[in-house]
């Protein structure tokens, strides 16, 4: 039996918590396998049959636009013999799906269509009518402002139950459209993590490590940038994105953190990203043009960097961005990095989250790639026998709470690590039938 109570206590939590395969194994029972996990986007499916393969905890499931528009998710197992349906990540399967051993067919809802010859089933319990001849589908699928959530679980929170404050995160995304909608671009950079999911998720409202585990990046960044400004020239946004990391310990300290129940959290804004020129001014007029100035005002002037949906999404709204974990093994985390277009904007304004996502969000950049290596020598450090213990009490005491909402005033503290392990901590609570 898992002894919680010695697993997790509020301010440190057991190094087995990252590296055992039964605790791995519960998480995607009582988290991946129950909760709502973010399958794609809309717009990835634009026409009928268009597909794309998504893996939920251990299930390999297919995302599918039906002949009647709809959206669906199915498991990716064919109900004979149990072959996958779909080998690609994505593609248009036509009409039906046909499966590639005996060609049984299925209508893109998941109900058989044909079986090869099917009288010889006759007199046995497998028949087309039979539940069982059909693929089974995902228990429920929702999706919020075209962002597409299937649930294995019958049960449970509705979506937006589940996302609580953290919808805001594709509240932020559309409303800085004018349409109110985004598209995705539809590439990802995909990164084999070698750590346990959860350094990702804690790392991503970790504001103590950017000017360390940053630095040589971000002090590069600021240089060039004072060069440019001292020879007359105003430095690209895109230097910008880099030297913020290298800010003070101070001014990271300075940054708020909001902590949701389920883990859910915020990093509040830290990167000026209205500067004053053309491009800007234009997208302005047309926000004010479709909202009014104060909603288009209230729109840009939200303080959000990251939103964190736990336990795998971080959205980076204001730049459109979206990394969703798919954890593998204790060790092993493959990470989906994607990016979107605010529709109706100038090609402008979407190169702003094109630089976004290839200079700090892939794995070529020198950020990602220094977040990478510490996560790896982490996962190394609490497979060792070096220690029991990872801590967590940076401010532990120090933060306030109200209607189950943490704050901290110290965006260095670790109140965000704390509020993740008190969700973890419901979930594999729950008995798994
Ligand atoms: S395994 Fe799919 S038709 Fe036989
Ligand atoms: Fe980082």
């Amino acid at each position: 039996m898992l002894r919680l109570d010695r697993l997790v206590e509020p301010d440190r939590v057991h190094r087995t918590v990252y590296t055992d395969q039964a605790i791995f194994d519960r998480e995607m029972a009582n988290m991946w396998e129950k909760t709502w996990v973010y399958c794609g986007h809309e717009s990835q499916l634009k026409k009928t049959g268009d597909y794309a393969t998504v893996q939920i905890g251990r299930q390999p499931m297919i995302m599918v636009r039906g002949s009647d528009g709809r959206i669906r998710v199915l498991h990716n197992r064919c109900p004979h013999r149990g072959v996958q349906l779909c080998g690609n990540r994505q593609g248009n399967t036509g009409s039906t799906f046909v499966c590639s051993y005996h060609a049984w067919t299925f209508h893109l809802d998941g109900k058989v269509k044909g079986i090869p010859l099917s009288h010889g089933y006759d007199g046995t319990r497998m028949s087309p009518q039979n539940p069982d001849c059909s693929v089974k589908a995902a228990a429920r699928v929702d999706s919020y402002r075209g962002f597409v959530f299937a649930s294995l679980s019958a049960t449970g929170p509705t979506l937006l139950e589940f996302l609580g404050e953290a919808k805001i995160a594709f509240d932020d995304m559309c409303d800085r459209s004018p349409q109110g909608e985004v598209e995705i671009v539809p590439i990802c950079h995909r990164v084999m993590q070698h750590s346990n999911w959860k350094f990702f998720m804690e790392n991503q409202l970790d504001a103590l490590h950017p000017s360390v585990t940053h630095q040589s990046t971000g002090v590069a960044a600021g240089r060039v940038e004072r060069k440019l400004r001292e020879q007359g020239e105003q430095p690209p946004l895109y230097y910008h994105y880099l030297s913020t990391f290298a800010s003070s310990f101070e001014q990271w300290d300075s940054v708020q953190t909001v902590n949701f129940p389920r883990g859910h959290g915020i990093l509040k804004g830290y990167m000026g990203l209205r500067p004053d020129d053309p491009d800007t001014k234009e997208y302005v007029a047309a926000l004010y043009r479709a909202y009014g100035e104060m909603r288009a005002e209230e729109y840009l002037g939200r303080s959000i960097h990251h939103v964190l949906i736990y336990p795998y999404l971080s959205v980076q709204s204001p730049l459109q961005q979206l990394r969703v974990l798919r954890p593998l093994a204790p060790n092993k985390t493959l990470s989906e990095i994607w990016h979107f277009r605010l529709k109706g904007v100038s090609q402008a304004i979407y190169r702003r989250a094109l630089w976004y996502f290839n200079l700090v969000n892939s794995p070529a950049t020198m950020i990602n790639a220094d977040d990478l290596e510490n996560w790896t020598k982490g996962q190394w450090g609490l497979e060792s026998d070096g220690g029991d213990w990872v801590s967590f009490h940076r401010n532990h005491g120090g933060d306030t709470r109200e209607g189950g909402v943490t704050f901290s005033n110290n965006g260095t503290s670790e109140a965000v690590m704390r509020s993740q392990f008190e969700a973890w901590t419901q979930y594999m609570r729950e008995e798994t039938p």
